[in-house]
């Protein structure tokens, strides 16, 4: 075997290679199945066991001078082709241009929202969108016959009428004093479903935050401090609050809350004339409502209502992004328009 010769054909071979395919084609006939060092190796059988020894010695070492040139030449055509592909390349073609994310319009305004009342010493609990009939309604103090447990009102759930997606978030309120002993300050940023026909302003599918307190001794007055701190650092400090009296069945005494009209500033209501589109000439915008946390209420949840009173609201979040860009559509936040989207 004339290794030295060998060594030199090959290496002769590998240099006249010019693409992967040659490249390939040389491995197959050296160090393929069949091939020149496949041959050789099953010659040393063949042989007096006294050459094999020295024979099998000089087939290893050009196996491994044959790899060593393989793997070179793979490099120098990866370097090669990689050449090509620079050569190709056109610096003067406008890039890929890489947008970072961002937070959508809705989850900004949860975000202000929770940041407000986090720093008011308000915990941040999230709940299912699968409710119980249970902490969806009867626990809430909402009677059998109330309308919102119409069908055509909430979404329930395999017909069972016993699971539903939840039409707000008041329920977490059940869910945490059932857990937990007070005192407790508690903010429920979540998604609700109603089946309402989607419009301008409907939407089966929106957010709502509700917030609740309670403790020994909480009264009206904490209510409308906290919801105007919340409202002067959302709407700004000009911002005028109003309570009018109103009824749910989770609160007694109920209200809504509205704010001085954050377009004309409350003004187009002295004026018959021109009537601001957003609060239609009446110069307030109704944002939420709230109100001192029902004592069947309590009793559901096993707290005393003699030792502990509390307040609750909630608002629609959609309504307050609305209110606070300036947006007339609530269709725009979930049609996914990038052209949209990239406003905020
Ligand atoms: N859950 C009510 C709704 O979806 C909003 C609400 C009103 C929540 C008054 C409250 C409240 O906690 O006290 O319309």
């Amino acid at each position: 075997m004339d290794i030295q010769g060998l060594k030199k054909t090959l290496e002769e071979e590998f240099a006249k290679v010019n693409s992967s395919q040659e490249l390939e084609a040389l491995r197959i006939k050296y160090l393929g199945r069949k091939g020149v060092l496949a041959q050789y190796t099953a010659y040393i059988p063949t042989l007096q066991p006294s050459e094999r020894a020295e024979f099998g010695k000089k087939v290893n070492e050009f196996k491994i001078f044959c790899c060593e040139i393989l793997k070179e030449q793979v490099e120098n055509k990866v370097s090669l082709e990689k050449s090509v592909v620079e050569q190709d390349l056109d610096p003067g073609l406008p890039s890929f241009t890489f947008e970072p994310g961002r937070l959508h319009p809705i989850t900004q305004v949860i975000d202000e929202i929770c940041s407000v009342f986090k720093r008011m010493g308000f915990w941040i609990v999230e709940g299912p969108e699968v409710e119980t009939e249970y902490n969806n309604f009867t626990g809430l103090n909402i009677s059998l016959d109330h309308p919102s447990r119409d069908a055509f009102d909430t979404f329930y759930l395999k017909s069972t009428r016993k699971l539903l997606l939840r039409s707000h978030t008041s329920p977490v309120q059940i869910r945490v004093m059932k857990e937990q002993k007070p005192p407790l300050a508690v903010i429920v940023p979540g998604r609700v479903y109603r089946p309402d026909a989607v419009d301008a302003s409907h939407s089966f599918m929106f957010h709502q935050i509700e917030g609740f307190m309670v403790q020994e001794g909480v009264n009206f007055s904490q209510l409308k401090g906290v919801l105007e701190v919340f409202a002067k650092e959302v709407f700004g400090k000009e911002i005028k609050m109003r309570f009018r009296p109103h009824y749910f069945p989770f609160t007694e005494p109920s209200a809504e809350v509205d704010i001085s009209c954050i377009i004309c500033g409350g003004k187009s209501g002295d004026s018959e004339k021109k009537k601001c589109s957003v609060c239609h000439g009446k110069g307030w915008l109704e944002i939420l409502g709230c109100g001192m946390i029902h004592p069947n209420v309590f009793k559901n949840v096993g707290y005393d209502s003699n030792k502990y009173s509390g307040f609750a609201f909630g608002m629609g979040v959609e309504r307050i992004a609305m209110l606070k860009f300036g947006i007339d559509d609530i269709r725009l936040f979930f049609s996914n328009d990038l052209r949209f989207l990239r406003q905020f």
